[in-house]
């Protein structure tokens, strides 16, 4: 099976926590995108029902085109569920997200949120976390920070867009570091909340409830 086959495999399993009358946050990226397709065609077929809050333009659009409300998560309460995907995540269950660009919003939805799902394929899966560590800066000064940022070693570089640096959906820059295994997950988080201009990061750490990994030998549940 390929990879946007396990993709569909995730979200699809996702869907079957949804119930009619959910207030439901809705994460972004790729296999988030099948989740999406699963809600419009359960919302077609079935008629199911759910106030929808995404994370992002992209999923809100994708939302409205399959039918399904959108709401600001100003004007609802607590979420009942969110699913959202993730770009790593290790044993303990924390995670790496953002490389879509939404970490920020992704981050405001999941702190409001009863139950908290991520959905990936087995590649996502990691015995501990390196790579990419995504951050929503303002844009003021974001290259003195970008600066500060390289003498300490954490290699970073702004995302780039099609005409110059990347925007979020809140009008900010990102900047991705590209890191080695990070030992100590709590420590680099702390650091990087402290610096003045990062507005998050996209470390997920002990946030989420359930993990649902399309694997080649079936869905894996891990919690
Ligand atoms: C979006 O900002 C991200 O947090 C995504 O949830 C994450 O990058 C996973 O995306 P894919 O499902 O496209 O791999």
């Amino acid at each position: 099976m390929d990879i946007s086959q396990l993709k569909k495999e995730a979200g699809v399993k996702a869907c079957q926590m949804v119930e009619n009358g959910m207030t439901l946050g809705v994460g972004t990226g790729s296999t988030v995108a099948y989740f999406i397709e699963e809600l419009g065609r359960r919302h077609k077929e079935e008629g199911l029902k759910a106030r929808c809050v995404p994370t992002s333009i992209r999923s809100a659009q994708a939302l409205k085109k399959c039918g399904m409300e959108v709401c600001d998560i100003d004007k609802v309460g607590r979420i009942d569920l969110t699913v959202d995907g993730a770009d790593a995540v290790d044993p303990k269950l924390n995670g790496l997200k953002g490389l879509g660009g939404a970490l920020l919003w992704e981050k405001i939805v999941a702190e409001n949120s009863d139950h908290y799902v991520w959905i990936v394929d087995e590649s996502k899966l990691v015995d501990a976390l390196r790579g990419k560590v995504c951050l929503e800066v303002v844009k003021f000064g974001s290259g003195k920070l970008l600066k500060q940022l390289e003498e300490c070693g954490l290699n970073p570089s702004f995302k780039e867009g099609e005409n110059g640096p990347a925007l979020t959906d809140s009008s900010n820059y990102l900047i991705e570091l590209d890191l080695g295994e990070i030992k100590d997950p709590a420590f680099l988080a702390n650091d990087l909340k402290q610096r003045t201009g990062v507005i998050e990061h996209g470390m997920f750490l002990g946030m989420v409830n359930e993990v649902i990994a399309a694997t080649q030998n079936g869905i894996k549940i891990i919690k």
